[in-house]
C-alpha cells in the first residue's frame, strides 16, 4: 500500500530553507515506517524570482509570488517557516487561520508575547506544530534524555550550558537581519542560546529565575550591500552601521525542580565553531556533551570503583535512540542534517497519526519567555522570575 502525501509549503529557501529540503528527500528512505511521504509542492521567498530558482534548486513543483498565497492555498497541508524571525509570528498565525500545521524555525518569535499569541492559536487552531530546536533529535541528546529520566545521574543538581560560535566574530562580516532588533529580537540568545534553552527544559525541567548580564563586542558592522550571508565580507570603506543586540550572554539558572545553572550564548566565540555544550551533573553521576562531537556521550558514574572512577565515552550507536536508523554499526557517526531529518519525520508521523509533535508553540513560547527574562536581567542588572 502506498504512503499517503502531506503537501509542504516552505518559506525561506537559505541556511536552513535548504535544510528544510534536503530532509524532506532524505526522510522517506531513512525511515521506512514513514506513514506519510512529504510532497514538495510550493515554495515562497522574498519575491518571485527567488522562489523560481529556489523551485528549481530545491526540488519544489512550484513556486509563488508571495508567502500568503501558500499558507492560504488549498493543497498545502504543512506550512514550513524558515524566514527570518520577525516574520515567524505573522506567517504562523496566517497558516493556523488557515488551518494549516505549521513547522517553524527557532525562535518562534520576536518576544514572548508574540510567542504567547503563536501558542494560544496553534491550540485554538488544533493542528499540529513543531519548532526547529533539531539538537534535541540528536541521538546523544536523547540517550541523556533517557537516562536522566532513568534517574542515572540520581538527584539532578546542576546544569551548564552553552553554546559558542566563532561564526559571526570577523568585524568585516556585513549588518545581516540578525543583527537588527526588529528583524531578529535578541542576537546571540535568541539564535544560539535557544537551543541552549530548550536542551535545559527538555533534559532538566522549566527555568524559573535568571541572573544575566549581555555585551556587543563588535559595535558597528559594514552596511550590506545584498547578500549577508555568514560567508559575506564588506569591502573596506563600506559605510557602518550600529549593532543592535548582543553578542554574548551569560546567565545564571535556577530551576522549577531546585537545580541550579548556567547559561552561555556567544556568536563571536573566537576559536569556536559550533560549540554547543550541555553538563548535567547529579547525586549519583554526571552526563555531558558537545556538539562539536555529537556522536558522543560523556558518561560518568559514581558508583564505580574509586581507582577507576572517570568520565568515560560512549560512542553513539544503533543501540541509541534513532542511529539504527541510519546505520548498522555503532562509530559512523550522524551529522546536523540527519538530526534535521528526524525532526521531519516526527512532525510528518505527527500528522498522520493526529497528535502532538514535540517541541511544539507551547515549548517554543516557554523558551521565549526565558529569553525575554534574560534579557530584562541583563538590562536591569537584577535575578528576574520567568
Ligand atoms: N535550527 C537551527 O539550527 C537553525 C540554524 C540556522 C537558522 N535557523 C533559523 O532559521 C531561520 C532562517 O535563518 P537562515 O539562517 O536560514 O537565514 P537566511 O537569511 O539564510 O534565509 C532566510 C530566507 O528567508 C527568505 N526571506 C526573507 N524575507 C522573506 C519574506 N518576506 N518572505 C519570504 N521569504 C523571505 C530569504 O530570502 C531567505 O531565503 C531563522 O529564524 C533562524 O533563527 C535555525
Amino acid at each position: 500500500m502506498g504512503r499517503r502525501e502531506l503537501s509542504i509549503g516552505l518559506i525561506g529557501s537559505g541556511f536552513m530553507g535548504k535544510g528544510h529540503a534536503l530532509s524532506y528527500a532524505l526522510v522517506g528512505r531513512v525511515f521506512d515506517d514513514l506513514l506519510a511521504a512529504p510532497r514538495l509542492r510550493l515554495i515562497a521567498d522574498r519575491d518571485a524570482d527567488t522562489a523560481r530558482r529556489a523551485a528549481r534548486e530545491l526540488g519544489f513543483e512550484a513556486s509563488v509570488g508571495h508567502w500568503r498565497e501558500l499558507v492560504t492555498h488549498p493543497e498545502i497541508d504543512i506550512v514550513d517557516i524558515t524566514a527570518p524571525n520577525h516574520l515567524h509570528s505573522e506567517m504562523a498565525l496566517a497558516a493556523l487561520t488557515a488551518g494549516k500545521h505549521v513547522y517553524c524555525e527557532k525562535p518562534l518569535a520576536l518576544d514572548a508575547a508574540s510567542a504567547a499569541t503563536m501558542a494560544e492559536a496553534a491550540r485554538e487552531a488544533g493542528v499540529v506544530t513543531m519548532v526547529g530546536f533539531n539538537y534535541l533529535k540528536s541521538p546523544a541528546a536523547l540517550a541523556a534524555k533517557g537516562l536522566i529520566s532513568a534517574g542515572v545521574l540520581g538527584e539532578v543538581w546542576h546544569f551548564r550550558g552553552a553554546f559558542q560560535q566563532d561564526v559571526l566574530a570577523d568585524p568585516r562580516q556585513p549588518f545581516g537581519w540578525r543583527f537588527e532588533r526588529s528583524l531578529a529580537g535578541s542576537g546571540a540568545l535568541g539564535d544560539l542560546g535557544a537551543h541552549v534553552i530548550a536542551l535545559a527544559h527538555d533534559l532538566v525541567g522549566e527555568v524559573k529565575q535568571v541572573c544575566a548580564q549581555a555585551s556587543t563586542v563588535i559595535g558597528e558592522r559594514p552596511e550590506a550591500l545584498g547578500g549577508y550571508g555568514y560567508r559575506e565580507v564588506a569591502a573596506a570603506g563600506t559605510a557602518l552601521r550600529s549593532v543592535e543586540n548582543e553578542d554574548a550572554v551569560q546567565a545564571l539558572l535556577t530551576f522549577e525542580g531546585g537545580a541550579t545553572g548556567v547559561l552561555e550564548a556567544n556568536r563571536v566565540a573566537t576559536g569556536r565553531k559550533a560549540h554547543l555544550t550541555f553538563e548535567v551533573s547529579g547525586s549519583r553521576g554526571a552526563i555531558a556533551w558537545d556538539h562539536e562531537r555529537m556522536n558522543e556521550l560523556q558518561l560518568y558514574d559514581s558508583g564505580d570503583p574509586a581507582d577507576r572512577r572517570g568520565f568515560k565515552t560512549v560512542i553513539m550507536g544503533p543501540d541509541h535512540p534513532y542511529y539504527g536508523r541510519f546505520w548498522p554499526v555503532a562509530g559512523c557517526g550522524l551529522g546536523l542534517g540527519d538530526t534535521k531529518v528526524i525532526e521531519v519525520y516526527e512532525l510528518l508521523q505527527a500528522v498522520a497519526q493526529g497528535r502532538p509533535a514535540r517541541p511544539d508553540f507551547r515549548s517554543g513560547a516557554a523558551v521565549q519567555r526565558v529569553v525575554d527574562a534574560i534579557l530584562e536581567s541583563a538590562q536591569q542588572r537584577r535575578w528576574v522570575a520567568v
